[in-house]
């Protein structure tokens, strides 16, 4: 991760983060921890979560007994850790009163708002988060969020490509199926939704995109999917896929409707795009291998889903995340807007915000430089 090492090396010179804690809500993967170390190299002292299910256990090994990070990070996961236990970690860490928060899914600014903590600032990952902060906590946010999604880096590299590719990747590894002319219904054409149709097609599968939004589906159509309401995929869907950020896209009754063998996979963040929990009330699933299960409806027809409806290319056993570029690329992003909110979070204004143009336009130079394409000449 060539761009964030070098961001580390820098910060480890100007110590941005010297005496400060950041409050830390992000999977903890071996990417995530160059993360941690290029905050700790600047001094930052990190209290640190992963989303549930998404932990590595043996990162946070490394990143609990490794010289460089070891008196710096704490990590508060624990194997089996379910929604009790994450609820108690959040509101662990914002009793911590962290001066900056780094968030995965606005949980963990949920917390700090809850307990009346107030840090310089925050950085929010996701889309689902960013929904979260402009809907459910409009106007009561009183610092300012960086929404490292709304980036178009981030939103080009990591949610088109990375998210594509390594979402059908994952899908390919645990169920060892080939995608040629398999139809598969991709929801949302949204930054994922988009990667992952492109990604699908290519290996040969045939895409429909199912969108509420008009001008997307009529961009899906331009891009050459085939586009269709939720109803007319029901019947011949060979696998559906839901990149929404929205809950109860695909509801039982569509679930129930769909072709004998039809494979449920979902990538955006939440788990409940897809109703796993309606299903496995009527067809309990039984377990095929560590990530893969199969359903007997009561009508007869096998459904199979991977990772419980969870978010697919992390929770699947096997799913190593976005490719290490595009985490390369949107970690970086987050190192930098953290270092940008102690320079200028009093000036900022309260709630969400974009990554300023600025950090847009390094990143984007040193990305283009680490893949040897910057300053390069072509003969005519
Ligand atoms: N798997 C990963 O590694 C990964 C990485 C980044 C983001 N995400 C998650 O993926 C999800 C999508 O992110 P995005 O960046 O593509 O968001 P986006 O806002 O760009 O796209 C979402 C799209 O879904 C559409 N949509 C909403 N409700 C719908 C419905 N009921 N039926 C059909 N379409 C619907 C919207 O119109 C929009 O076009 C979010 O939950 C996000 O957090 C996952």
């Amino acid at each position: 991760m060539p761009v964030l090492v070098a961001a580390g090396a820098e910060f480890e010179v100007s110590r941005p983060f010297a005496g400060l804690t950041i409050g830390f809500r992000l999977h903890i993967e071996p990417k995530t921890a160059v993360l941690i170390e290029a905050l700790v190299a600047g001094g930052a002292q990190i209290i640190a979560m992963g989303n549930e299910g998404t932990t590595q256990f043996g990162t946070v090994e490394v990143l609990t007994q490794d010289a460089t990070t070891a008196g710096s990070c704490e990590i508060l996961d624990r194997p089996g850790d379910g929604p009790s236990e994450t609820a108690a970690n959040l509101r662990r860490i914002a009793a911590t009163k962290p001066d900056l928060v780094l968030d995965n899914g606005a949980e963990l600014i949920a917390a700090c708002l809850a307990g009346g903590h107030r840090p310089v600032g925050a950085t929010e990952e996701t889309t689902s988060g960013a929904f979260r902060l402009r809907e459910e906590h409009a106007g009561n946010v009183s610092f300012p969020v960086i929404v490292i999604n709304d980036s178009p880096l981030k939103s080009i590299v990591e949610n088109k490509h990375g998210v594509g590719e390594s979402v059908v990747d994952t899908v390919v590894r645990v169920t060892n199926m080939s995608l040629h002319k398999k139809r598969i219904a991709v929801f949302g054409y949204g930054w994922c939704g988009r990667g992952i149709a492109l990604y699908a097609r290519q290996r040969g599968a045939d895409v429909v995109v199912v969108e509420i939004d008009p001008i997307k589906a009529l961009e899906a159509a331009m891009d050459g999917f085939d586009v269709a309401g939720t109803s007319q995929v029901t019947d011949t869907a060979d696998v559906v896929i839901t990149a929404t950020g929205r809950p109860d896209v695909v509801n039982l009754a569509t679930i129930q409707q769909l072709p004998d063998g039809a494979l449920l996979v979902n990538a955006g963040h939440d788990d409940n795009e897809i109703d796993i929990r309606g299903l496995e009330l009527v067809a309990p699933g039984s377990e095929l291998s560590p990530s893969l299960k199969r359903h007997d409806l009561p009508s007869g027809a096998e459904i199979f889903s991977i990772a419980d409806g969870r978010i697919v290319n992390l929770a699947a056993v096997g799913g190593n995340g976005n490719p290490i570029e595009a985490m390369d690329l949107g970690l970086t992003l987050q190192a930098r807007s953290l270092a940008a909110l102690v320079d200028t979070g009093s000036d900022l204004a309260a709630g969400p915000q974009p990554v300023p143009d600025v950090i847009n336009d390094n990143v984007a130079t040193a990305m283009l430089q680490s893949m040897g394409q910057m300053g390069r000449t072509y003969r005519t």
